[in-house]
């Protein structure tokens, strides 16, 4: 079904909150209408939600625009925030975070227990010589030391650096190095799948070559793998942490001091470092995080399934919830180990009542079938969260007839890596829900829909999404590199952020996203840049030249799809019989990561090229995803396409 199609079915049925939703909400239509002046609201906001030690006077600083600083003469301190004022205003003995690993051990942390193990990991991180301004390069599985790592960094001013545990060695030095990281947090390895994974040895192979930055690699023990172990650098977490001293004074920094930098694919090969600080970007997740999930941190349990590895997991599992004193899960594994009723054996075990997971994820329990989520008790649950790609209504309806049986409302959040935390989402107390679109912006920030020359479309009309006004949780820049800041971000459009995704507004003016407009693809939520993966291709002897495509895929949203014209080596690799597909994807996962790898890899005598040499995705698109080529009139030689839809045709046979 294409988007326009699920637009119009979505836009069918509408789900107005129940009464006893709306009388228990926190935030109401109110809390929405202070949004209109964005920056009362925004530092009406800071002063509720965080707590300074010093007061800031000024709310925002755009005098040098695109760059934006807020509440600069502020100054606070995240993991205090995050911590212990919580044991200090008398919550210590609130259950932080539950962590269920995928072997079925369990652990669970109260904010005074969280709290003195990120004191005693920040101590043994200042011993290593890590100071503000410093960055740490963090590869950890999804286990408590991850945040407890995340959290010691900020207290000391250090920013972190989270590398995904599925990037290639490759792709880690490479963020290793743009960072110039001083330390490097990893663990032996993980449980993926009922197997023990290793993940040292990524980071031993990263930094083999010789020239970089890191001076010690502080390793957990999570599985016992034996690993190599290199006295020269590194040391384990137990011998180092959990010796070091309980006792440690937050320091406060000013509220632009860097938080943390997050790598994300963009349109050209480089990962782009977005740099978040600190101020601005804990108001607004702490604020989203209370209002969008109608946060009552003394009963609710809240889980959030997203890695650690990418923004959601910064925002909604490291910083917002501990922020907001809420109690959390944590886990580990994928949702089919040891069964495919994992999920819902966890929100059964710790009583979750508001979950917050991927379309793609939720597609796939629908394929599994809903006598699965049958068999658990879900009674819990109260509110349902989505992110990471649009949420077709047939799923939509699917998590809430099925998961939030037909009670819980579900907000549909639009963000990025670079907005920090929710921009754009219905609020579950005041929206009437309409599956499929992600409705409004959040109060304070102000969204438009505009056409090529940066005009505001009216109701019905296809466009782009722009953000017109700085708000608190914007990236601050791009690593290194403000150049590029400006040319991504604040160069299609005048005076305007432009987020790189298609929109319409509805006959309600109710926001529907329309998937990207650049070559980023999204594949189970996660964003992989097209470049990146050609250039890995073409790094291959076999590869002359090669087209990536994201093509529609039923369960991960997006799936790459790379067609490749081979070498003369490749030619004969073929003639040998080697399986060059295999050897390609293979190649891929080596270079950049497992997830990066396609789902298929086409041989093409030739690709399609316009007169002028360009490459045209879109008829390859058309390929992939089953169509009619369309218009090849511009091609350079309209019978390349030809030959590529028959060889098409005859392999689906
Ligand atoms: O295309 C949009 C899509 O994911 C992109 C951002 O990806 P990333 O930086 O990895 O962050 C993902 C998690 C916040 C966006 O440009 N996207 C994210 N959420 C939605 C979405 N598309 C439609 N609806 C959403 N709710």
């Amino acid at each position: 079904m294409s988007a326009e199609q699920d637009t119009a079915q979505g836009a069918e049925q509408t789900f107005p909150p129940s009464k006893e939703f709306v009388e228990n909400a926190r935030y109401g239509q109110e809390f929405v209408d202070s949004g209109r002046d964005p920056e009362t609201f925004w530092a009406d906001a800071a002063r509720s939600v965080v707590t300074w030690d010093k007061e800031f006077t000024q709310t925002l600083d755009f005098s040098d625009a695109p760059f934006a600083r807020w509440f600069a003469d502020g100054t606070l301190n995240a993991a205090y925030n995050a911590l212990d004022r919580h044991v200090e205003a008398g919550n210590g003995d609130r259950v932080a975070i539950h962590f269920e690993g995928e072997p079925g051990d369990s652990r669970s942390y109260t904010y005074a227990d969280l709290t003195r193990e990120v004191k005693k990991a920040a101590n043994a991180f200042a011993e290593l010589g890590v100071e503000k301004g410093d960055r740490v390069a963090v590869y950890l599985p999804m286990i408590p030391e991850a945040v407890i790592t995340m959290l010691a960094c900020a207290r000391l001013g250090a920013a972190h650096s989270v590398v995904f545990g599925g990037f290639s060695p490759d792709a880690f030095r490479q963020r290793v190095d743009d960072a110039e990281a001083k330390l490097v947090v990893t663990a032996d390895g993980s449980y993926r799948r009922g197997q023990a994974t290793r993940l040292k040895p990524t980071v031993d192979k990263a930094l083999e070559k010789p020239r970089h930055t890191v001076k010690n690699v502080v390793v957990v023990k999570r599985n016992g793998e034996d690993v190599p172990f290199n006295p020269d650098l590194d040391l384990w977490w137990h011998e180092t942490v959990d010796k070091a001293s309980e006792e440690h004074t937050a320091e406060a920094f000013e509220a632009e001091n860097p938080l943390f930098i997050l790598y994300t694919s963009g349109t050209t090969g480089k990962p782009k470092g977005i740099l978040h600080t600190t101020g601005g970007y804990l108001v607004q997740g702490a604020q989203t995080f209370q209002a969008t999930f109608d946060l009552k941190p003394e009963t609710d349990v809240f889980w959030c399934t997203a890695d650690i590895g990418w923004v959601t997991g910064h925002t909604y599992v490291a910083y917002a919830p501990l922020v907001s004193g809420a109690t959390q899960v944590m886990y580990e594994g994928t949702p089919d180990t040891p069964h495919k009723g994992r999920f819902w054996e966890i929100v059964q075990k710790y009583k979750v009542t508001t979950l917050y997971t991927a379309p793609t994820a939720i597609r796939t329990f629908m394929k599994w079938g809903e006598e699965i989520p049958a068999e658990y008790d879900l009674s819990s649950l109260r509110l349902l969260g989505s992110v990471g790609e649009s949420i077709n209504p047939e799923a939509w309806l699917w998590y809430h007839r099925v998961i939030g049986a037909g009670r819980c409302p579900i907000v549909d959040t639009w963000w990025q890596t670079e907005t920090g935390s929710q921009m754009l989402t219905p609020l579950p107390g005041v929206n009437a829900l309409k599956p499929g679109s992600a409705q409004q912006p959040f109060p304070g920030i102000e969204l438009d829909v505009v056409d090529e020359m940066g005009e505001s479309l009216p109701n019905g009309q296809s466009g782009f999404l722009v953000v017109r006004k700085p708000w608190p949780s914007m990236l601050r820049g791009i690593w290194g590199d403000p150049e590029r800041y400006k040319n991504t971000y604040w160069s299609r459009f005048e005076n305007m952020y432009f987020a790189g995704d298609g929109a319409k507004r509805d006959d309600d003016g109710d926001i529907w996203l329309l998937g990207r407009v650049d070559d980023v693809m999204n594949v189970s939520g996660h964003r992989l840049s097209s470049t990146e993966i050609e250039s890995a291709l073409v790094g291959h002897p076999y590869v002359a030249e090669a087209a990536v495509i994201g093509a529609k895929d039923e369960t991960t949203g997006e799936a790459v799809v790379a067609f490749v014209m081979l070498q003369d080596e490749g030619e004969e690799a073929v003639k040998n019989g080697e399986d060059v597909q295999a050897v390609l994807r293979a190649h891929v996962g080596q270079e950049i990561g497992p997830i990066a790898k396609p789902r298929n890899v086409l041989v093409a005598p030739e690709l399609p090229k316009t007169r002028s040499g360009k490459i045209m995705r879109r008829l390859l698109k058309d390929v992939a995803e089953g169509r009619e080529v369309g218009d090849t009139m511009t091609l350079a030689d309209p019978s390349v396409m030809q030959q590529i839809a028959a060889d098409m045709r005859d392999k689906q046979k």
